[in-house]
């Protein structure tokens, strides 16, 4: 008997990809950067390795969380681990409660570990995990890091969804009791520099803003509902770009990972522009693992990175931290953004 919770896993992958927009509505149009004729750089001098606390990464992009927790995820989640190996980009997986929780799914989530032994893997939970359980979803793939996703409207208009928020004790403890580095996450809905200081005060390191503007879980759940009735929430939260620019006072004191909507090489160096040292890749890798294979999706990230590095070539940028400091224009409508939330950029 397959469980309501292993279903629901086989539903967001089918859902994700029906909904599954190549263009991004993250905000990045909105972005702007000069172009210099002369960058006086070599392609081969871009050195495009970042970190994760002491953990090194020799690329800035990884497979973002979505997968596990069902027989046909196992095999995903495989594929996933051997196109991570296969590129050298780290993975997270979806999230291990599913398996916490019955441990016959656990194999969903060990096979990532089995495949990409020496691999620098993600592990995933809600915020509302107790530390007790993020020991043992770390334990179960050997993991070097572990995402708590926050994800408020997601569970409000997922019919079975959570009705309690209260996390900030719980995100506290799981970050002083946890050896590995805990990163805080949203699913698509991004963060307000009001939840970014909550988590900063809680002491979190590394922190994920995961804006609207791609996969969009709140469109998901209520295609789940019987009556579909919630879709005016479909446009609820900020974009990745608004997320990146709620984070502009932060990014020197803590680790700023984007995700949501990245879609091009583009997207991701204006994201790492805004101060993420890190992005994270979801429905577009799992796309192009569904509708053109394994083969294809290696391809894809290879064709990426080498994305990411043309444009740091043409922008004249060595490093992420040369880039960071690379000021971009904005549309009147950001700049009305930014002076309305009194943000610095
Ligand atoms: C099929 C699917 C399942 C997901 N499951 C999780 C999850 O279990 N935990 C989590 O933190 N995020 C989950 N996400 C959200 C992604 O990690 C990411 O934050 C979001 O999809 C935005 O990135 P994208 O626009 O590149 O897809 C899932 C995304 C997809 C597409």
């Amino acid at each position: 008997m397959v469980s309501i919770q292993s279903h629901r896993k086989d539903e967001h992958v089918s859902l994700a990809i029906k909904f599954y927009d190549k263009d991004s509505h993250a905000g990045f149009d909105q972005l702007r950067f000069i172009h210099q004729g002369i960058p006086e750089i070599s392609f081969d001098d871009i050195d495009i390795s970042t970190k994760l606390e002491d953990i090194s990464m020799d690329f800035p992009i990884y497979i973002e969380a979505m997968t596990g927790g069902s027989e046909y995820t196992k095999k995903l989640n495989e594929k996933l681990a051997r196109i991570a190996q296969k590129t050298g980009i780290a993975m997270a997986t979806g999230s291990q409660s599913v398996a916490l929780r019955d441990n016959s799914v656990s194999p969903s989530f060990e096979i990532v570990r089995k495949t990409n032994p020496n691999g620098i893997i993600f592990s995933n939970l809600g915020a509302s995990a107790t530390t007790d359980k993020a020991i043992e979803a770390i334990k179960m793939m050997d993991s070097n890091a572990i995402e708590i996703h926050i994800n408020t409207p997601q569970e409000m208009v997922m019919p079975e969804g959570d009705r309690t928020f209260k996390w900030i004790d719980n995100i506290k403890s799981i970050q002083s009791d946890i050896e590995c580095p805990v990163i805080v996450k949203e699913v698509g809905f991004g963060m307000s520099k009001e939840t970014i200081q909550q988590l900063v005060d809680a002491g979190i390191k590394n922190i994920n803003i995961s804006g609207k503007g791609g996969t969009n879980f709140s469109q998901i759940e209520n295609y789940r509902r019987k009556k579909q009735e919630m879709d005016y929430l479909k446009d609820w939260g900020q974009t990745t770009v608004e997320s990146l620019l709620e984070a502009q006072p932060f990014k020197n004191k803590v680790n700023i990972i984007s995700s949501g909507g990245i879609r091009t090489p583009l997207d991701a160096v204006k994201a790492m522009a805004l101060g993420a040292n890190s992005v994270g890749i979801a429905a577009p890798i799992l796309y192009s693992l569904i509708k053109n294979g394994e083969e294809e999706t290696v391809e894809f990230i290879n064709e990426f990175i080498y994305g990411i590095k043309s444009i740091m070539t043409m922008l004249g940028t060595k490093s992420i931290s040369d880039l960071q400091s690379e000021k971009m224009i904005l549309s009147s409508d950001l700049l009305s953004y930014v002076h309305q939330r009194g943000l610095p950029y």
